[in-house]
């Protein structure tokens, strides 16, 4: 982690600390001085739908002043996957932290109308299989309050619900509810990633995208490359995402037929693209 990373996390680590971190954003933003943080937008026009509901999340929360760990062009490919994905259902995610990512997943979902955001974490540091999760001693033991913090702040908590524990363990809750967009980024081990793959994608709609960040990480790219390309009810994407990004869709014919697009969807692709 670099030094001005190791530095915000000692001052972030005490609430005076965050009072002074939330007052010099506040106002390098109203300098204009954080415009240059932002995600990567020029790819959408900003009166897209997507582009629009991000507008107005980062007028609540800013991504630079939350301890997100995904870089930006990362999570902004991630969101357009999310937004772009065409069938109905709920959006799992993973491994939330502090739910940078998951309200990003929820601008996504409200921008297009569709399903909820469901957050699986410990949201606390757990050792399993030898892998120690990311430490939240940071946040006294927990990133629940933080993750808490952070849904509020973006004013969509109306689509956004935590369960809390092992990521194997919450799939059963979701024997009812179909998955659109499955984003998995929590045990980056081998076993673990593989773990969270089989668990979770059987409530994966057919048409829908399972997504996994990290793929750069050894553990995370050998099991997709072994495990997970050339499965034959999976599709890869047309076109790359990002490097760190894999993605792959549940096919079904009755999907694909779905997924050919109309000509206003094809309009509206070609804003996105
Ligand atoms: C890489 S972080 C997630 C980062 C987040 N998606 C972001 O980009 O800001 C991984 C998270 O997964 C959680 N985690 C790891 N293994 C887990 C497991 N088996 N069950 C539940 N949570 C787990 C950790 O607590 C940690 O918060």
């Amino acid at each position: 982690m670099s030094w001005i990373g190791q530095s915000y996390y000692k001052i972030a680590s005490t609430r005076a600390g965050r009072g002074v971190l939330r007052a010099g954003l506040a106002g390098l933003r109203a300098c204009g001085l954080l415009r240059e943080f932002r995600l990567p937008l020029e790819a959408l026009a900003l009166d897209h739908p997507l582009a629009a509901e991000l507008q107005r999340l980062w007028s609540r929360i800013h991504w630079a002043g939350t301890d997100g760990m995904m870089p930006p062009e990362q999570l902004l490919a991630v969101v357009r996957l999310a937004y772009e994905c065409p069938v109905e259902g709920d959006t799992v995610e993973l491994g939330a932290w502090v739910g940078l990512t998951t309200v990003h997943l929820a601008a996504a979902c409200q921008a297009r109308g569709r399903g909820d955001v469901f957050a699986v974490d410990t949201f606390a540091a757990t050792k399993e299989r030898g892998t120690t999760y990311a430490s939240a001693a940071k946040y006294g033991g927990s990133t629940l309050a933080r993750f808490h913090e952070t849904v509020r702040a973006s004013g969509l908590e109306r689509r956004v619900h935590a369960h809390v524990g092992l990521t194997t363990e919450m799939a059963d809750r979701h024997r009812d509810r179909p998955i659109r967009f499955l984003f998995i980024d929590a045990d980056h081990s081998y076993d673990g990633v593989k773990a969270d793959f089989e668990t979770w994608s059987p409530h994966v709609a057919p048409g829908g995208l399972i997504v996994f960040h990290d793929y750069a990480i050894a553990d995370v790219r050998r099991f997709v490359d072994e495990e997970v390309r050339g499965q034959s009810w999976l599709e890869p994407l047309p076109g790359r995402v990002d490097p760190n990004v894999f993605a792959i869709t549940k096919s079904s014919e009755p999907a694909r037929r779905a997924r050919t697009p109309s000509r206003p969807a094809l309009a509206a692709a070609a804003i996105v693209r």
